[in-house]
């Protein structure tokens, strides 16, 4: 297996073997106090997800089967009928909830807005009547382009209630990214706002849509909501400004009774080739597993004011921002910037203003704030905190422990979560009444889930022992496939071992059963917890005139867990310049976003191959990580790799 960033990590844990079991007063109101769920879950899975979908879900037909198992396609709560709007605004409000605050959103220039479920549900249903209006149909697929305001999630419920599926594109991502998008959905809207606020400054949403539907053919109606109020270019007959549009609606929208199995959403990400995949959710299934997860993961009580401090536009946002945080009736923070506007310690001045009791985020955020300084949280009462979670990437013990003292003053659990945009929902971690903690490690699947690491042939490993991570069993809210590619999907998720998911993690096993993520064995980096496919990278540099040939590969960075390193090579004619080095970074930018800029660039006359022409990138990430070559006999010039190692080393050392 690939050697991986962390791998220097896990080694400085075992050394360490730190424990934390849950405080007896922890444990004495959590949700979860001992293993008897998983003993249940285990004693007949498909009799425990149906009771958990008894316990969670409002269906307004009850369903008939539990689990149609087709491998690799799982159907679940077959012919059942619910909607995921009423399940996440109806039935509160008409449980006596309509004045508890869904959304407690905090807008980046200073400005609030709070949200009681009683008119999140309003604005969903006046928005719903209004995509009907615009000739948005049950079936349709809409996208949706926007930054962190409260008409995002409006927008993504008003689509459920009329049965279309949304497909939400991240913020940061630029007009071409969002074209191929809408393209392979065959979107027919897409909801969007004037532009964002981000550190302070301005991002151009709407004129990248502008530019983004010069390359598509499908969407006819665009929706624009107002948040900075700068002028923008409007297309008559085209676009709608979004508040003219809802005030002339009625209040109320009768919810379209979906089928358990129909398309909630698509979402994008990357995966080993240059073509993102769409990832298919279902209704039931995925309300279920956000709901569940964030009950028992988070500790969900009345009172919880819950804090997921990712972007909707990833699958983090869409399960604990929204669905999963809504379909409980909980309290939610939602922030539009970033954590160092106008000063660095906004994430911890917000937790003190709202006195959130749950902070959710990623270790790259950990890993800037420990460079920031412990003066930023110490500046704030932090003590309305309960408990903390991580997702994203492995968590290196450091930053944990960080974490643990810095954030949460040493007294409270700390829940290292794994997953993916596949799974839908938690797959991997603590229940923080129950498990005992070690720093770096997501411990152990969650009642339910069958999860276990393999060598290359399918065996288990041995405790203590590393592989690749497999999925033995199906589960509610996993994808029901890739948008338009059912090839595809069989062939990322199921051709390795047959009848299990392939995750395409690597992790090793302790001999308590923990799981120790190392980080992806296939060629998708993963920057600040973000996923990136070197391929898509690849593309986007040859994409420039200049380019004749690219390499890219993931380089360990202490901040952003890795980043992407590229080697170029240019077609003859060209001059290897520091310019041009910054034009191909603003042209990968352009292309799929500022997410996916290399870090590093290299120009090289050629390319590290064996004897059949095949880039060696095995041997790229040791270059760019400065490690020993090992086995370099099949290459086809040796004399390549010397000259590499040397201009990398250049190339790291002007960074310093
Ligand atoms: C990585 C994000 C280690 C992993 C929810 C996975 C993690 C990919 C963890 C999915 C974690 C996520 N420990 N690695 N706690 N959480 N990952 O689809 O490589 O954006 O396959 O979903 O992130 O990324 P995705």
């Amino acid at each position: 297996m690939a050697q991986t960033a962390s791998d220097s990590t896990i080694d400085a844990l075992l050394k360490e073997g730190r424990t934390f079991p849950p405080s007896p007063e922890f444990t004495a109101q959590a949700n979860v106090r001992d293993d008897s769920l998983w003993r249940e879950a285990d004693a007949d899975p498909e009799a425990f997800w149906a009771r958990q979908a008894e316990k969670y879900l409002s269906f307004s037909r009850p369903w008939d089967t539990i689990l149609e198992w087709n491998l690799p396609f799982a159907r679940w709560f077959v012919g059942g009928t619910l909607n995921a709007s009423y399940q996440c605004l109806d039935r509160h409000v008409d449980a006596g909830h309509g004045d508890k605050v869904a959304y407690l959103w905090e807008g980046e220039p200073g400005d609030t807005r709070s949200i009681t479920y009683a008119e999140l549900l309003e604005q969903v249903c006046r928005f719903a009547n209004a995509l009907r209006g615009l000739g948005v149909k049950r079936g349709d697929r809409v996208g949706i382009y926007m930054g962190m305001v409260p008409e995002l999630p409006v927008a993504m419920l008003a689509c459920a209630r009329i049965g279309a599926a949304h497909s939400v594109v991240f913020g940061g991502f630029s007009a071409d990214a969002v074209a191929d998008r809408m393209n392979d959905s065959g979107s027919v809207c897409l909801i969007t706002q004037d532009e964002a606020w981000r550190r302070g400054t301005t991002v151009p949403l709407k004129r990248n849509v502008d530019e983004a539907l010069t390359k598509t053919e499908t969407i006819t109606q665009v929706v624009v909501v107002r948040r900075t109020g700068n002028d923008v270019p409007m297309t008559e007959g085209r676009d709608h400004w979004y508040h003219d549009l809802v005030s002339a609606q009625e209040p109320t929208c009768e919810p379209e009774a979906m089928d358990s199995e129909d398309l909630l959403f698509t979402l994008y990400t990357s995966g080993t080739t240059a073509k993102p995949k769409g990832i298919k959710h279902t209704t039931a299934g995925y309300l279920l597993q956000t709901m569940y997860t964030h009950d028992l993961v988070f500790d969900i009580h009345p009172d919880t004011v819950f804090w997921c401090a990712a972007d909707i536009g990833w699958v983090t946002g869409h399960s604990y921002i929204v669905y999963g945080p809504l379909g409980n009736g909980v309290t939610s923070v939602m922030y539009e910037g970033t954590p160092d506007f106008p000063d660095k310690d906004r994430w911890w001045a917000t937790i003190e203003k709202y006195g959130v009791t749950v902070l959710y985020c990623a270790p790259t955020a950990i890993r800037t704030f420990m460079k920031w300084g412990r003066e930023y949280p110490d500046k704030h009462d932090l003590s309305s905190l309960r408990m903390l979670g991580t997702v994203g990437e492995p968590i290196n013990p450091e930053a944990w422990i960080w974490y643990r003292e810095m954030i949460g003053g040493g007294r409270i659990p700390v829940v290292d979560t794994w997953w993916q945009t596949e799974t839908g929902g938690i797959m991997i971690a603590p229940l923080p009444g129950v498990t005992t903690l070690k720093p770096g490690s997501a411990t152990r699947p969650l009642p339910g889930i069958g999860a276990s690491v393999v060598d290359e042939q399918g065996n288990d490993v041995p405790l203590g022992g590393g592989g690749y991570v497999v999925l033995t069993r199906p589960w509610p809210g996993m994808l029901r496939g890739i948008w338009g590619d059912d090839e595809r999907y069989k062939e990322t998720y199921w051709k390795k071992y047959g009848d299990r998911y392939f995750a395409g993690d690597g992790a090793r096993i302790d001999d308590e059963g923990y799981f120790w993520f190392m980080g992806r064995v296939d060629d998708v980096m993963n920057v600040s917890g973000h996923r990136i496919s070197t391929t898509e990278v690849e593309s986007a540099l040859v994409d420039h005139p200049k380019v004749a040939e690219a390499a890219v590969t993931a380089k360990a960075d202490p901040q952003t867990g890795q980043a992407v390193a590229a080697f170029v090579t240019l077609r003859s004619g060209y001059e290897e310049s520091t310019e041009l080095a910054v034009e191909l970074r603003e042209h990968v930018g352009k292309l799929i976003g500022a997410i996916a800029k290399p870090k590093w660039i290299t120009f090289t006359p050629e390319l590290p191959k064996t004897r059949s022409g095949k880039i060696m990138r095995r041997l790229l990430r040791d270059i760019s990580e400065n490690r020993n070559l090992g086995d370099t006999t099949t290459l086809a010039d040796a004399n390549v790799v010397k000259e590499l190692q040397t201009r990398a080393a250049a190339e790291a050392d002007k960074e310093q």
